[in-house]
């Protein structure tokens, strides 16, 4: 009996789909915040493997979803080339700035990332051995854009701004910080698989500020290099890529990077996806996440429209952006029944 998500991945059509929830682990859930101040921080929560591994399982024990995604974060991976990273309580993270090809040259070569996320390989060897038989593990990245973006500015940005600048300006240092991350991130897959990510998503929450040519050249080109280097080296791994609004360059995304599944934002309509993106295969959303806040009647109608309209193909319910902190959780417990019951 295959789990009901890589069947999903694998391109069934499912009388019901299978269901997660980006950010599932996460501080609406008072157990989560329980676990983050017994480790003290959030990143000595994501470096902490036993911890992590437990407020992956938190959400996984309250509500049963069909997956579970490693605790961690995408800022992991430029911290372990060498970039300094901390948090900001209440506004966000905060990371030494690369601007320079001087700069470049002080980050750390690709294959030394190893040594810092040593733990983090931990958590999914955890998790991979506590895990409910039917509940499939999720590994992730973040896309090269989206890591860029956070590298170069040091900060989240509305416009990503910094990040246009230095590859509108110069080009060769934006390109070497790119193919930095891209050969990290492949190391970093590769070895979430081998620990026992039995899927692994790629976040790109910023490919919708990429336009033209640039989302070729920055969020689809480096997302097929490395679907590809992880398909080569682990035969059958599916991957899911989350090319955040992206708009009308959802359409043929998946076949274009070689995705298994293509992740939604709720800027989209279901119906759309269903036509436009759904034709090429598995695609994975994408509730408004306020629904989690406001609850009601429309939770319900909405998490029913959602799956009936993708009903037609492979898909994987969950929302179209992470779960906020100010969520009520059994709101998440009438999604799962709305969406079970449509
Ligand atoms: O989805 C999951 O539950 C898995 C774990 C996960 C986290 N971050 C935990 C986290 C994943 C997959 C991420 C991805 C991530 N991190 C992205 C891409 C997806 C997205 O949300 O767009 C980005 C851009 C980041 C960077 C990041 N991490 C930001 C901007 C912030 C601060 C904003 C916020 O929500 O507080 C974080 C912190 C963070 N990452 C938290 C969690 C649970 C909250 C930390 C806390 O407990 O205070």
């Amino acid at each position: 009996m295959t789990k009901l998500m890589l069947r999903a991945l694998a391109g069934e059509t499912l009388p019901t789909p299978p269901i997660w929830m980006m950010r599932q682990a996460g501080r609406y859930l008072p157990e989560y915040r329980a676990t983050r101040a017994q480790a003290g921080d959030f990143l000595s929560l994501c470096y902490n493997p036993e911890l992590a591994a437990e407020v992956t399982l938190q959400p996984i024990g309250r509500y049963g979803f069909d997956a579970a995604i490693l605790f961690a974060d995408i800022l992991l991976v430029p911290q372990a080339l060498g970039a300094d990273l901390w948090f900001v309580t209440g506004e966000g993270p905060r990371l030494s700035t690369i601007t320079t090809a001087e700069d470049m040259q002080r980050l750390r070569p690709a294959d030394a990332i190893h040594e810092r996320l040593d733990p983090i390989y931990q958590t999914v060897r955890i998790l991979s051995r506590e895990l409910p038989a039917e509940t499939t593990l999720i590994g992730f990245a973040g896309a090269p854009w989206t890591v860029a973006t956070y590298m170069i500015a040091g900060r989240g940005t509305k416009d990503q701004g910094p990040a246009h600048a230095l590859k509108d300006t110069d080009r060769a240092t934006f390109t070497a910080l790119i193919e930095r991350i891209t050969e990290a991130t492949i190391l970093y897959l590769s070895r979430q698989i081998e620990a026992g990510a039995e899927v692994v998503k790629l976040f790109d929450s910023w490919a919708g500020s990429l336009k033209g040519r640039d989302f070729d050249d920055f969020a689809l080109a480096p997302a097929k290099r490395i679907i590809a280097a992880l398909k080569e080296r682990h035969p059958g791994i599916p991957v899911i890529a989350f090319p955040r609004e992206a708009g009308d360059r959802y359409v043929g995304f998946g076949a274009a990077v070689g995705a298994d599944c293509v992740a939604l934002d709720n800027s989209v309509s279901a119906e759309w996806a269903a036509q436009h993106v759904q034709v090429d295969g598995c695609v994975q959303g994408n509730m408004d996440p306020r629904h989690m806040v406001t609850g009601g009647p429309e939770l319900v109608a909405e998490a029913q429209r959602i799956t009936r309209a993708l009903r037609g193909g492979p898909h994987v319910f969950n929302l179209g952006h992470g779960i906020t902190p100010d969520a009520d959780p059994d709101n998440v417990a009438r999604m799962i029944e709305a969406v079970r019951s449509a």
